[in-house]
């Protein structure tokens, strides 16, 4: 578990204080993927390397299982290093290593005999899906395989938490899609916390459990990925599920112009998204539906879907308690 208790953070330069982190309250339980999304300079980076202590808190504490990281010395920092790996979004490789050398580097540096190191990094390259790229060097390989070297050598002292700062960033959809789902593995298969920071809303939406957005350094919501997604209470939250969803607001906006009507914004989550909802209503209440947006996708491993619809004709006030009495959320656009 990971506990940031009023932890702030302020970087002093040309002789002045300015603050990166408010002081914020925040708890990362273990085993689950944890997101922080947020704008350029919002905080992110410096809220992640509080965690293994890259920084040191300006105000407050940090805990991990327990312990004070903030409190510790060069011996017990060696040790939370090997129990956090991390990654980066320019891979931050050893150029003149072979991509074996680069998976063994945090072995040898933690004292590990020369034998076992083979067999370790062996294991490790199987686990990333580069056993055929051992000899190679960084500079010989894509993008993401730079980034699966990256994560061999972040899992290489056998780590509990991980911490990737914008690991995806650098890639392409298809390769981010194929990193993410490596990450999901090592999560659900060696039971890693994995702790993620990202400016994209999908990749939140694809791996994590919980979000936290950061916002000019404050923390501003945070929740289930499920409930922020589909329910995004701050304007921040809300302008990057707009963009995740590939909504384009102006379009909508003149859309929902040019029909009459009440127009509501129908939430489903989980098996409900496969129901047949929406003929069944129409038929209770009279309703027809204008169909101006929507998706169909999942949070995880969870389906939900999402329409824009304005209601033509028959009982409103019917239509809407119905939906509610079939769990659907219902936020009225315009009524
Ligand atoms: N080492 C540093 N020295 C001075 N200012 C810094 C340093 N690192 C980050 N900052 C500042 O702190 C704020 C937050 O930066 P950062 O944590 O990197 O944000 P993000 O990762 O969300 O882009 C920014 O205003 C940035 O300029
Ligand atoms: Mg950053």
């Amino acid at each position: 578990m990971i506990e940031f208790q009023q932890a702030s953070k302020s970087y002093r330069s040309a002789g002045q204080d300015s603050a990166a982190l408010q002081p914020l309250d925040l708890r990362i339980e273990a085993g689950e993927v944890f997101g922080i999304i947020g704008h350029s300079g919002a905080g992110k980076s410096t809220l992640l390397r509080l965690i293994n202590r890259l920084e040191q808190v300006s105000g407050g504490r940090v805990l991990v299982d327990g312990e004070d990281v903030t409190a510790l010395d060069a011996d017990g920092l060696r040790a939370l290093r090997r129990r956090v790996g991390m990654i980066f979004q320019h891979f931050n490789l050893l150029s003149s290593k072979t991509v074996a050398a680069n998976i063994a580097f945090p072995l040898e540096l933690a004292g590990v005999a020369r034998a076992q190191v083979s067999a370790r990094v062996d294991e490790l390259l199987a686990r990333v899906g580069l056993n055929d790229q051992a000899h190679k060097y960084p500079a010989q390989l894509s993008g993401g395989q730079k980034q699966r070297v990256g994560i061999a050598r972040a899992l290489a002292t056998g780590p509990k938490i991980l911490l990737c700062d914008e690991a995806t960033s650098a890639l392409d959809p298809q390769t981010t899609a194929s990193v993410l789902q490596l990450l999901d593995g090592i999560n659900r298969e060696l039971g890693l916390t994995i702790v993620l920071i990202t400016h994209e809303m999908d990749v939140i939406r694809r791996v994590c459990d919980r979000v936290a957005v950061l916002d000019a350094g404050a923390l501003v919501e945070s929740g289930p990925v499920g409930e922020v997604f589909l329910h995004p209470r701050h304007s921040t939250t809300r302008r990057f599920v707009a963009e995740a969803e590939h909504l384009d607001e102006g379009e909508l906006h003149r859309d929902m112009a040019a029909v009459p009507g009440r127009i509501l914004r129908l939430s489903f989550f989980g098996e409900k998204t496969y129901e047949p909802l929406l003929g069944r209503v129409a038929r209770e209440s009279g309703v027809d539906y204008n169909i101006l947006a929507g998706r169909i996708d999942r949070i995880k491993d969870t389906p939900y879907g999402q329409l824009t619809v304005s209601l033509v004709g028959g009982d409103a006030e019917l239509a809407l308690a119905a939906f509610a009495r079939a769990g659907v959320h219902v936020e009225e656009v315009r009524r």
